[in-house]
């Protein structure tokens, strides 16, 4: 099948790459030339682990090809997916225009019988005005019909989710773009979810809503173990061995970040808004995961006392590991509250150097953990990089000032720790 993506961000570009491999004709379009030229030659702009190799791989087997063109992709194309950013704005809204401009664009290269499916994240009611919109752009011989296909791939494991999601969602009233669809991912072994365009929509942002919602329980009951004495860990292992709760994002921590969680909650309480619902359940997971960067800092107070003159070694950037992704990341955040104690911070990650260097100032961006921890008065862990979880500890004790850590993942054993000298405090232990 002869398929394109209009977009090639995380989601635009991962699927892009796998509907190749299954042997799919694949055009991607994007709009900066210098971009289209570099993916053609196969380098990629985001480090996602097996992405490079899978689109060198296809471009150079000539399944996958990047363009800044309409004309040849779209009429060529059974199926066109939009997979455009949708930013948030101030207001939390999810910002639309791309979405729109490429509707319209592409709406005047459409030729024959199209099925346009949204990747994007776009609130209810969107697809809707997409297709008004192609309805209003088109030739008027070429026909279409409409999808909202959303996807749940992770940053860091993409490819793998990707190819084995928990689930296909379909939405779409025509029948022919079902089929089609169904066609289309039938190497991908996941049950298929059948709904209309809205609740299509709808699923994407509840699911995302539910796991941040998750997430803030998480930091909540951890919170509330710290001052109480459990071990809010084995709070959270006993009620995860419960089926109906799932151990899956229940781990504490420095709150959730990236490009979806707050984004996505965000536009979740927007669109309850516009319809007169005041979801208030999901203000109090937003305030949750606020508290829980606000008490990084807290906790750093405890133990430094004045933070002048103070170095703090941050091992960590990324909003998560196994990518370079600074989006929201709980790092700038807490970097931030943190300089304005007047503390000097060495921040070390293993891949997110200089994507964090255009969001962080004023601090050293060290090239190693060693570097970092040299005469650090406090060592803090923001990201769970296995790199961190597998460091000696008694060497980094050695090159410290003081032996102190807040271990914002729970990556090391307290008593180890301990053990070694250094006073540790986790989140939620
Ligand atoms: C998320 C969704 O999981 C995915 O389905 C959707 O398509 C996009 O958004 P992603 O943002 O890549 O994926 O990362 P995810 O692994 O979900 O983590 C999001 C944030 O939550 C990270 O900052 C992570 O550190 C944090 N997190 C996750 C926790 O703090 N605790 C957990 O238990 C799980």
């Amino acid at each position: 099948m002869t398929i394109t993506f209009i977009g090639h961000g995380y989601v635009g570009l991962v699927t892009a790459a796998v509907f190749s491999d299954f042997g799919n004709k694949v055009y991607v379009i994007g709009h900066t030339k210098e971009k289209v030229d570099n993916l053609n030659r196969g380098i990629i702009p985001i480090y996602e682990p097996g992405l490079a190799e899978m689109v060198k791989k296809n471009v150079d087997a000539g399944r996958l090809t990047f363009t800044l063109d309409y004309d040849p992709a779209i009429p060529e194309s059974e199926i066109v997916f939009i997979a455009v950013g949708t930013p948030p704005q101030k207001t939390g809204d999810a910002e639309l225009s791309t979405v729109f401009e490429v509707a319209t664009s592409l709406a005047k290269s459409l030729k024959s019988h199209t099925v346009v499916a949204t990747k994007s994240t776009v609130p209810v009611g969107t697809n809707k005005r997409i297709a008004k919109l192609i309805e209003e752009n088109k030739p008027a011989n070429a026909t279409f019909e409409i999808a909202s296909v959303p996807e749940f791939l992770r940053e860091g494991t993409a490819i793998d989710d990707t190819l084995h999601p928990d689930r296909v969602v379909i939405g779409t009233e025509s029948d022919e773009a079902r089929e089609k669809l169904v066609e289309l991912h039938k190497p991908i072994d996941a049950p298929f979810v059948h709904v209309n365009l809205e609740t299509a929509e709808l699923i994407k942002y509840a699911a995302n809503s539910f796991l941040a919602t998750k997430i803030s329980y998480a930091n909540a009951i951890a919170k509330l173990s710290e001052v109480v004495g459990a071990d809010g860990l084995r709070v959270l292992d006993g009620i995860g061995i419960d089926k109906r709760i799932g151990r899956s994002f229940l781990y504490p921590g420095v709150g959730y970040g990236g490009s979806c969680f707050p984004k996505d909650v965000k536009a979740l309480i927007s669109i309850a808004g516009d319809h007169d619902y005041d979801f208030a359940l999901l203000d109090q997971v937003e305030e949750i995961n606020k508290q829980a960067k606000r008490d990084i800092v807290r906790k750093a107070r405890k133990i430094l006392g004045d933070m002048r003159d103070k170095k703090i070694a941050v091992f960590g950037l990324a909003f998560k590991p196994n990518t370079d992704d600074m989006r929201d990341a709980p790092s700038i955040d807490i970097i931030e509250l943190l300089k304005q104690e007047g503390v000097s911070i060495s921040a070390f990650d293993p891949k997110a150097k200089e994507t964090a260097q255009k969001v962080i100032s004023d601090i050293e961006f060290a090239d190693s953990m060693e570097q970092a921890v040299k005469d650090a008065d406090l060592l803090l862990v923001l990201t769970d990089w296995n790199e961190f979880k597998e460091a000696d500890l008694e060497k980094i004790k050695e090159q410290m000032r003081e032996p102190n850590i807040i271990d914002g993942r729970n990556i090391y054993d307290p008593d180890k720790a301990k053990e070694l000298g250094f006073s540790y405090i986790g989140v939620g232990r």
